[in-house]
């Protein structure tokens, strides 16, 4: 037996079971094409014949495959050997397989935990890395010494299987919201002929802007109190529209902009022109 089994050894999995390994775990890995466990064989893993000797071989296996639907199949194939062993599901997925993986385990008498990497590969085994998890609090008591050598500041944030798929859509549209920002800046400086380098070097300043950001948004959406903000919906809509006329001005693409600007005025129209612009969580979940 080894403490722990890894099953996927892409540009994910390798990482995790190399951690473990550097760690101090025994660890047995199984990966579809045998060439990806060479490296790991030398690192002192255990390579198993096949999936099921995988989940055989420890309590618990961490399954890291392209997503909850390849490890569905991969799991149904083996439920007579998944009788009282742990899976720890840290391949992405939506929020109705994650639900259908719970069930399928529940079944087999097995238990789970679901969990979200928030970072690159290189990120795995780092103070700071964040794997967001659920599952039954017993199960990351008995697992979360694992999870929290993979990632230092990871957190167990509830119990049902579904949760995380759309806390991925939240977390990761916030930072695509970053990401796309940055593709129509990108664009509009490109218009007006600012150079590309200089636009670049200026984004830290609007990534120092972000915590305050973030604190505008923990302050106000949690509590659903949104009176008195340091700048209010109409503080943003004048903004947004004076970028948006920017961007017009210039020839350069404007659906970004335009989305932002009509949201803040329909705050507006809504009468919430002296409230915080996250009072459109609240006014754009009501339709
Ligand atoms: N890479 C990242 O930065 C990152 C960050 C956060 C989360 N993730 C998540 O981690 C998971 C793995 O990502 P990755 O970057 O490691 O991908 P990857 O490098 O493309 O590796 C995919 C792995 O899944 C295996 N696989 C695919 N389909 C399979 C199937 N039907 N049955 C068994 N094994 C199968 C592949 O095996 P073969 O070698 O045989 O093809 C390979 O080992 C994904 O869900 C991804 O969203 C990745």
């Amino acid at each position: 037996m080894t403490d722990i089994s890894v099953i996927g050894l892409g540009s994910m999995g390798s990482a995790l079971a190399k951690t473990l390994l550097d760690n101090g775990y025994s660890v047995t890995v199984w990966n579809r094409s045998i060439e990806k466990s060479q490296s790991l064989r030398t690192a002192g893993a255990v390579v198993a014949e096949s999936a099921e000797s995988a989940v055989a071989a420890s309590p618990a296996t961490i399954t890291c495959i392209k997503s909850h639907e390849q490890t569905l199949d991969l799991l149904h194939s083996l439920s007579d050997s998944l009788s009282g062993k742990t899976i720890i599901e840290l391949s992405s997925g939506g929020a109705a397989e994650a639900e259908k993986l719970a069930q399928l385990l529940a079944q087999n008498n097995a238990s789970w935990l679901l969990g979200i990497i928030n970072a690159y590969p290189t990120a795995i085994g780092k103070d700071e890395t964040v794997l967001t998890v659920v599952g039954a609090a017993e199960v990351w008591q008995a697992w979360h010494k694992v999870i929290t050598t993979l990632g230092g500041n990871s957190r167990h944030v509830g119990t049902d299987a579904s949760m995380l798929a759309a806390l991925f859509a939240a977390l990761f549209t916030t930072r695509q919201g970053f990401m796309f920002g940055m593709i129509y800046g990108g664009l509009v400086c490109k218009k007006a002929g600012i150079p590309l380098d200089v636009f670049a070097e200026q984004i830290p300043v609007s990534l120092g802007v972000l915590p305050s950001y973030h604190q505008y948004f923990a302050d106000t959406v949690p509590s659903a109190n949104f009176d008195n903000p340091p700048a209010s919906m109409a503080t943003y809509a004048a903004a947004l529209d004076d970028a948006l006329s920017t961007f017009k001005a210039t020839g350069a693409p404007a659906e970004l902009p335009q989305l932002f600007s009509d949201l803040a005025h329909q705050g507006i129209d809504a009468g919430l022109e002296d409230k915080a612009l996250t009072a459109l969580v609240e006014l754009l979940s009501k339709k």
